[in-house]
């Protein structure tokens, strides 16, 4: 059987080893992570999301605590429509945050960066035009366009020296997404240089109903294939969602995808950015432990550890310090849920909100473990230890397991203990 080293993924004359991490927003996937996928010769995705607490943590610059005592007169307010991220503010966090990720790259890969649409930031062109322009700015290989694609993205950036010279792709679950983006975009004369077709199995947000799972990803991928094959568009298409072993990649590389884009496998690493105590959580789930459902303000399906304490928690609104998912007019749907829930139990201290979760602050906290449907295998691809707990792997050998392996084998790592 063939192993995922024999493709590569072309981008014009250059090859690379056609594995991509994934983006795994705030910060799941670090640029330490990133790195040691573009050092192997693939591709390492950061994220931007909620970039200025990313940059605060990084870079001690001060970027939430400054937006904080600015809009501290609002927090009991549930008008958010005031609290605005200064685009200054915002561009120099995004380039720092790229900047320093492409100033340590080695090796023969490349960064991409993870821009999810759906932070509208209370200003949806404008913050998303600046952090498209920034992360070119920057230096960023390429831009994977993610959640909520508005279709007029690619043009926000069209003025930019490196728009035609940096890798620019989109997520899309379904030839429809994918036919309405190349409509709206075809004046620009610029295709995606990449298509990256995600299943209905993946991590984080999913573009499906929660009829999900009547969806696959092979029958889309094949789809999608017709399609570019039949419009003569020569794009490398990516599958993403539940591609778990190097075997399943493989059998995606063979129908005739140009690469294959995986997450949850690296959840588990060391250089993945989730605290090691929650890392335990993932890899000890059962399926029973995992779920999609419709907490996320964004409207669209999250799957996620039931046990996550995002889940209930009816926590204030921390727009004023984040507010990175407030719409156009300065609204979320989690606002609107928790002052529901104030109005009808106005003595309760403790607040239980089960339809909406603050996403913003969850997500910084590393309290909303969002994850792909086959965590619950990760437990087959490491030791368990004597205490219990599993051991860590690195990136390396996640990233070598899918390059090399073969008949469905997962290589378990060298005991530790
Ligand atoms: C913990 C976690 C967080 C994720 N966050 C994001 C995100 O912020 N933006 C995004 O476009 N995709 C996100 N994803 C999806 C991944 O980038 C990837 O496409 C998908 O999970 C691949 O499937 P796999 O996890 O089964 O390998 C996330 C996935 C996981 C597991």
């Amino acid at each position: 059987m063939k192993r995922v080293d024999d493709f590569r993924l072309r981008f014009g004359k250059n090859e690379y080893v056609p594995i991509m991490v994934g983006g795994m927003g705030v910060d799941i996937s670090t640029s330490e992570l990133a790195l040691e996928a573009a050092r192997l010769g693939g591709i390492g995705h950061i994220s931007d999301a909620m970039v200025e607490d990313v940059s605060d943590r990084k870079f001690d610059t001060s970027f939430v605590k400054d937006k904080t005592k600015l809009y501290k007169f609002n927090i009991n307010n549930s008008d958010k429509s005031v609290v605005q991220f200064d685009l200054e503010r915002l561009a120099d966090a995004q380039r720092r945050h790229i900047g320093a990720t492409m100033a340590a790259k080695k090796g023969d890969g490349l960064i991409f960066v993870n821009c999810m649409e759906k932070l509208t930031m209370n200003g949806p062109r404008e913050t998303l035009r600046t952090r498209l322009n920034a992360a070119l700015d920057a230096g960023i290989d390429g831009i994977t366009l993610s959640a909520g694609l508005h279709f007029g993205s690619f043009a926000l950036m069209a003025d930019h020296p490196r728009f035609r010279e940096a890798k620019l792709g989109i997520i899309v679950s379904s030839v429809r997404a994918l036919q309405i983006f190349l409509r709206k975009n075809a004046k620009l004369d610029r295709l995606p240089d990449y298509i990256i077709v995600e299943g209905p199995l993946a991590g984080g947000h999913l573009g499906f109903g929660m009829d999900w799972a009547e969806y696959d990803l092979m029958a889309i991928t094949l789809e999608l294939l017709a399609y570019l094959k039949a419009e003569n568009l020569d794009i490398p298409l990516i599958a993403a969602g539940g591609i778990f072993t190097g075997s399943d990649a493989v059998r995606f590389l063979e129908a005739g995808a140009a690469g294959v884009q995986v997450a949850t496998r690296f959840t588990i690493t060391n250089e993945c950015g989730l605290p090691a105590k929650v890392k335990q959580e993932y890899v000890k789930a059962t399926e029973d432990d995992i779920i999609v459902n419709g907490i996320s303000p964004t409207g669209y399906p999250m799957r996620m550890l039931k046990s996550t304490p995002a889940i209930g928690a009816g926590i204030r609104p921390g727009c004023e310090s984040y507010g990175y998912l407030l719409d156009a007019t300065g609204n979320c749907a989690y606002i609107n849920s928790y002052n529901r829930e104030v109005a009808a139990h106005p003595n309760e201290k403790n607040i239980v909100v089960m339809d909406k979760t603050c996403l913003c602050t969850h997500m910084r906290n590393f309290n909303c473990w969002t994850c792909g449907h086959y965590t619950y295998r990760l437990k087959d691809t490491t030791h368990k230890k004597p205490d219990g707990d599993y051991q860590l792997l690195s990136a390396e050998h996640v990233f070598k397991d899918y390059q090399f392996s073969t008949d469905d084998q997962i290589a378990l790592p060298e005991k530790e203990f």
